[in-house]
């Protein structure tokens, strides 16, 4: 057996600067800051400071490419499968344009997605948005995928895990679904890529999504895409810039030419000092081991739940540990009421309808989950 030592977790801790003065659980909206993270950022300043335009052909163009290979390695992606994007809505409106839906005219999601993804479809009426219910809250049936998709779609568009409940979909029998069918799938990775391992060719997608701001601890203002070897190859995005033109810098307004790897998908000039931040956190999280965090993961989610029900308070929860990432929520009648309580107390949740959200991850420990259930306990009773 090789004898891999487990990461050193109170080490790691101390990499971020919020834990000296602040109980910091919520990395499901923004991961915390590392000391790299910010170096990165202070070093993309110090080149443009000291080169200014010069710094993009001297190391930013360079900088961009090597985000897009720590997100390959991420993902298992094969290279030039990947590339960077603004946001998820932005990456989401160059995929759609790349589809015609005179043939296939019906792009499917779920009341469980972030709205981003239906609001995408649901602005173009040539397109039939069908969203499919959650029984529980929790999770979406395969069997209302099956029964949705036909040859009519286009597209199932849904998420890794859901951004209220953790709940961690099997995007392969999705994707399965999808294929039988003829249809593609995307998936939003927003809240899995850096909390559970992903693999997207054995996952077999069409597409997958995910940006630096919450479990890559990468900040905002960079996503990243993965589109299939033969989508790369095959599809022309009718929303578009200069940075998908295969010979940008010929500054030919005639004539138009796609990459021949995924940067067809790209639009415009990125966000510089984001791709710095990215990069930076990702590769933290490539270092750690994203096998490793899960663990760890699994532990302090475990830990967490264990004391909320000692403490009787209520949960909405996946029932299966291994189908739960860390996303934790809490019903109560006034969370946003209660989170801005505990932030006087410098302990950061966040809330979405109806419930309190805790999203521990691996820099977090035991002693926070006993502070924070400390304090729910006597806030959701009220
Ligand atoms: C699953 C998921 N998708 C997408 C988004 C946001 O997308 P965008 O980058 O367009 O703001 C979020 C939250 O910020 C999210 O949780």
């Amino acid at each position: 057996m090789p004898n891999v030592s487990a990461p050193d977790w109170s080490a790691l801790r101390s990499e971020f600067p919020v834990f000296e003065h602040t109980t910091y659980l919520n990395t499901c909206s923004l991961g915390a800051l590392s000391r790299r993270t910010r170096g990165a950022v202070n070093q993309f300043l110090d080149l443009w400071q000291a080169y200014g335009a010069s710094a993009w052909y001297k190391t930013w163009l360079g900088e961009i490419t090597a985000l897009r290979g720590s997100f390959e390695r991420l993902v298992n992606a094969q290279p030039g499968t990947c590339t960077i994007q603004h946001s998820i809505s932005a990456a989401l409106a160059v995929i759609a344009s790349c589809y015609d839906y005179r043939q296939r005219n019906k792009i499917i999601t779920t009341a469980l997605d972030f709205p981003t993804i239906p609001y995408q479809w649901l602005v173009k009426p040539e397109v039939e948005v069908v969203i499919l219910p959650t029984d529980d809250q929790i999770s979406v049936a395969l069997e209302r995928y099956a029964h949705a998709i036909d040859e009519r779609t286009a597209l199932v568009a849904t998420s890794h895990v859901f951004f209220t409940s953790g709940y961690i979909q099997p995007a392969a029998e999705i994707a399965r679904l999808a294929h039988a069918a003829g249809a593609h799938v995307l998936i939003d990775g927003y809240q899995a890529a850096g909390q559970i391992p992903v693999d997207v060719q054995a996952l077999d997608v069409d597409w997958y999504l995910t940006g630096g701001l919450k479990w890559l601890m990468g900040g905002p203002g960079i996503v990243e895409l993965y589109a299939r070897p033969k989508l790369v190859q095959r599809l022309q995005p009718t929303t578009t810039g200069w940075f998908a033109h295969g010979q940008q810098f010929a500054f030919d307004p005639q004539n138009w030419a796609y990459w021949d790897d995924a940067r067809r998908f790209e639009l415009g000039t990125p966000a510089v000092a984001a791709v710095y931040a990215a990069r930076a956190g990702m590769d933290l999280l490539l270092e750690i081991g994203v096998e490793a965090v899960r663990e760890r993961e699994l532990e302090l989610v475990g830990d967490l739940i264990g004391r909320a029900r000692d403490a009787g308070l209520r949960l909405k929860l996946p029932a299966d540990p291994a189908e739960h990432a860390g996303i934790v929520m809490f019903p109560a009648d006034n969370p946003g009421a209660i989170v801005k309580t505990l932030a006087e107390h410098k302990i950061i949740v966040d809330y979405r309808p109806g419930h309190v959200r805790v999203s521990p991850f691996f820099y977090n420990t035991v002693d926070e989950n006993a502070l924070i259930i400390d304090h729910l306990a006597r806030l959701v009773r009220g």
